[in-house]
């Protein structure tokens, strides 16, 4: 096992009604006025925010209300967001939504903590050295960002997708309440359970071999998700389905399942650009990617794909012939995805990429040629194209 450092701060208050805390919770962070940031309107469809704002009220804090985070959300929301913020003298963001509102939420709250402009973060430029402290009440199990580093915003010129991290974005507090998410479409639920397996396979796709502990717990969060993912396809409004999948997607991605090991990411990399040229949903990004990715990689370790087959995926082994379990394994995931209505090919996503974009999509994954991606095998600027085109 390598070094590893774990840092997850995030107060997870999980179960029926559990919204109705939120007062009480924003409350305890000490917070005079609060900016309550959400998307598109699902939110106040489903009466949501109408029940967070009555517990403010209930516990006397003022706020003010900003929507409008679309999927893949953008820059000039998240600048919006800023000026509202320091107009109003807001000290806490509480993100009510999906990862696209609490990633927008994060921006929001590095900016107005900062001088200069915010999307030097996403550059990698420099860290955030301060943040508003912020909240969220989730509402589709997917992206973890309630409890992870992360938040990944798009520059609408160049339609650029990039990512900042910072221990500072952890959310103080995560409400979740599985009943939240009954109100999603099948697509969005399903994408939301791709992007919780890969955040875990991200991490397993790893060289690192004494990680029995955190092999185990991976495994397991992969067959229960892919259990689950199955019954919610039947049955959208099975409450222990709901809340095993809202559970997976936290602990897939706040650091537990890559303890003491480096992860691949490659596959997220790769999805990013997608996501910001074409506006995909980002787990059906992730599916579509994933097989092609495999099948170039595999031979780097045909041992670790091999167990994966196997004890994920529940492929005979064949020790004679470990790269056929390998690819039985992969084909079996490809499967399983197919089996939930999600794309295994990019044009299964509706986009038919040209060699031209093809070309664009590398050179900015590339980070226009200055970079490679992937822990388990690093890839240049070539190797995906030829993923790209693979996976067309
Ligand atoms: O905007 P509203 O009206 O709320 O509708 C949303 C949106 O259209 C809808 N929705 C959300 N909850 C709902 C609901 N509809 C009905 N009932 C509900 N309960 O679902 C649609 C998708 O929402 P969005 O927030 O975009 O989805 P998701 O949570 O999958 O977030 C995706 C974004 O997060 C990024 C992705 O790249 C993408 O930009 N990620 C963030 C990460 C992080 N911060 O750690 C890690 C991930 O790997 C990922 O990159
Ligand atoms: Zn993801």
């Amino acid at each position: 096992m390598q070094q590893f450092q774990y840092y997850t701060p995030t107060k997870v208050v999980f179960g029926k009604d559990t919204e109705n805390q939120v007062g009480k919770l924003v409350k305890e962070q000490k917070a005079a006025k609060v900016l309550i940031h959400y998307g598109g309107g699902s939110v106040k469809r489903s009466g949501l925010l109408d029940r967070v704002e009555a517990s403010l009220q209930a516990e006397g804090i003022p706020y003010v209300t900003l929507g409008g985070a679309v999927p893949n959300p953008r820059l000039s929301k998240v600048y919006e967001g800023i000026a509202l913020g320091k107009q109003e003298g807001v000290d806490f963001i509480l993100a009510v939504g999906g990862g696209s509102a609490i990633d927008s939420a994060k921006g929001i709250a590095y900016g107005i903590c900062y001088e200069g402009d915010v999307w030097d973060f996403y550059l990698k430029k420099c860290l955030p050295q301060k943040s508003l402290p912020l909240g969220v009440v989730l509402t589709l199990a997917a992206t973890g960002s309630e409890m992870s580093d992360s938040s990944v915003i798009t520059k609408e010129e160049g339609w650029l997708k990039r990512s900042a991290k910072s221990d500072l974005g952890r959310p103080r507090f995560a409400i979740m309440n599985p009943e939240l998410t009954y109100t999603l479409p099948e697509y969005q639920t399903m994408s939301g359970c791709v992007d919780i397996m890969m955040h875990t396979m991200e991490r397993y796709f790893s060289h690192e071999r004494d990680t029995e502990l955190v092999d185990a717990m991976a495994e397991g969060l992969l067959r229960t998700m892919m259990h689950n993912a199955a019954i919610l396809l039947e049955d959208p409004r099975n409450y222990e389905a709901r809340s095993e999948v809202m559970w997976a997607g936290s602990l897939s991605h706040n650091g537990l399942t890559g303890c003491g090991r480096k992860g691949d990411w490659a596959c997220h990399q790769l999805e990013h650009e997608l996501g910001g040229m074409f506006d995909v949903a980002h787990g059906a990004g992730l599916s579509a990617v994933w097989g092609s990715w495999a099948r170039y990689v595999y031979e780097t370790d045909v041992e670790r794909f091999a167990q994966f087959a196997v004890r994920v995926m529940g492929v005979e082994e064949n020790p004679q012939d470990l790269k056929a379990t390998a690819l039985g394994g992969i084909q079996a995931l490809e499967e399983f995805f197919r089996s939930i209505h999600m794309p295994v090919s990019i044009s299964e996503l509706g986009v038919e990429l040209t060699e031209e974009q093809i070309r664009e999509l590398a050179y900015k994954c590339s980070f226009m040629d200055t970079r490679t991606i992937g822990g388990f095998q690093a890839l240049n600027r070539q190797d995906m194209e030829n993923i790209y085109r693979k996976a067309r």
